[in-house]
């Protein structure tokens, strides 16, 4: 028993070993040489000099405007440096984005990027990039309670911000609703907080009274004008102005008012710069959307996605906090946008043609 025993032991060791000298073989062919000719390298990843970089794009939903636009965009932008890209987008289903994004990897990706559904499920693609040697820049969505190596987005806190501005401006007293995104996604927590960071001094001193606030399943119009018919009906229609937390759902709001001859009287801010908003700027029905050059965070992405590909060192002094760490991050600012400025923003941008955008004003 006791010479089994010892046997087993023996057996253990050697397997240890084994393993140990393996393992340093390994490192002895990867790290220590990539340190050596740069010693600002952060990747795990060598590739033969003349082999294309390739980026993993796992994306929540291409079911909206925007969306279509950053995967186009993002493909242009990582081909022009050089590097390519694999696009799988999920379509609001949590399960799906993992199982996507697992197959990036095992695909052998250099680096993951994702645009996460929800917030917190994500952090299971993190790990598991992770695990594999993999690193991964969360696009636009932070992903929380994750070891991210990288977060690039808008300033989002300042997109409510430039929201709550507008809409006060124009409607400094009153009964205000809120119709928030998706509260599976921390941009709309980051949207709401920058509102109310306007909305609490007028308040606190009575100003404004929120009549009704809710958060909008997945983001979608149909829900938000489901929300907004319950928000006219519980004030009697009495309602002063109604800031959305994306162009999408000022969709669905504005359909709600307009069915109640509501529309272009109560003022409705959104966000995303989408040509049905800024066709309905135009028209009149709603007061203003905050746009955001999503060419800049394709082209820095990219940029950025590359780099750390390719083992270089980044400048991104900015911190995030997402539950976990202090995530490294690049935020873009945003442009707030209502009829007097969108000739000289989203047009002058080539973001929006001055045809498509004015298409059904009559005043031409
Ligand atoms: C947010 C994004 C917005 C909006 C929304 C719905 O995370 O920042 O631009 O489009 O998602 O997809």
């Amino acid at each position: 028993m006791r010479h089994l025993l010892i046997k087993g032991r023996f057996l253990l060791l050697a397997l240890v070993l084994t393993f140990v000298t393996s393992a340093c073989e390994k490192e002895a062919v990867t790290i220590p040489t990539v340190e050596q000719t740069n010693p600002t390298k952060t990747t795990n990843h060598e590739k033969p000099k003349d082999e294309k970089i390739k980026i993993g794009f796992s994306m929540d939903t291409l079911q909206e405007e925007r969306w279509l636009r950053d995967r186009d965009l993002f493909k242009k932008s990582v081909e022009a440096l050089g590097a390519e890209v694999e696009i799988l987008a999920a379509n609001g289903d949590d399960a799906l984005q993992i199982s996507q994004a697992e197959r990036l990897i095992s695909q052998g990706v250099d680096l993951l990027v994702i645009v996460p559904h929800n917030a917190e499920a994500t952090a299971a693609i993190v790990h598991k990039a992770h695990l594999a040697g993999i690193k991964v820049i969360a696009y636009d969505r932070l992903v929380k309670n994750a070891d991210i190596d990288l977060y690039v987005s808008f300033d989002n806190e300042k997109v409510g911000e430039l929201q709550g501005e507008a809409i006060t401006k124009l409607v400094p007293k009153g009964n205000y609703v809120y119709i928030g995104g998706a509260m599976t996604d921390n941009n709309a927590l980051l949207f709401k907080k920058g509102v109310f960071n306007v909305l609490q001094p007028l308040i606190d001193n009575g100003d404004i009274k929120i009549v009704y606030d809710q958060w909008t399943k997945d983001w979608t119009p149909a829900n938000a004008l489901a929300n907004m018919e319950a928000a006219l009906k519980a004030n009697g229609n009495q309602i002063d102005a109604v800031i959305a937390a994306n162009d999408a759902t000022a969709g669905g709001v504005i359909q709600a008012l307009q069915a109640h001859g509501l529309a272009g009287k109560v003022p409705v801010a959104g966000q995303d710069a989408e040509l049905a908003a800024a066709q309905r700027i135009i028209e009149g029905t709603q007061t203003m959307t905050v746009y955001k050059p999503i060419q800049s965070l394709t082209e820095k992405v990219a940029q950025l996605a590359v780099k750390i590909a390719k083992g270089e060192i980044i400048d991104a002094k900015q911190k995030v906090n997402n539950g976990k760490i202090e995530v490294p991050s690049v935020l873009l600012q945003p442009i707030a946008v209502d009829r007097s400025n969108i000739d000289d923003t989203i047009i002058a941008d080539g973001f929006h043609s001055r045809a498509d955008v004015y298409k059904n004003d009559d005043s031409r």
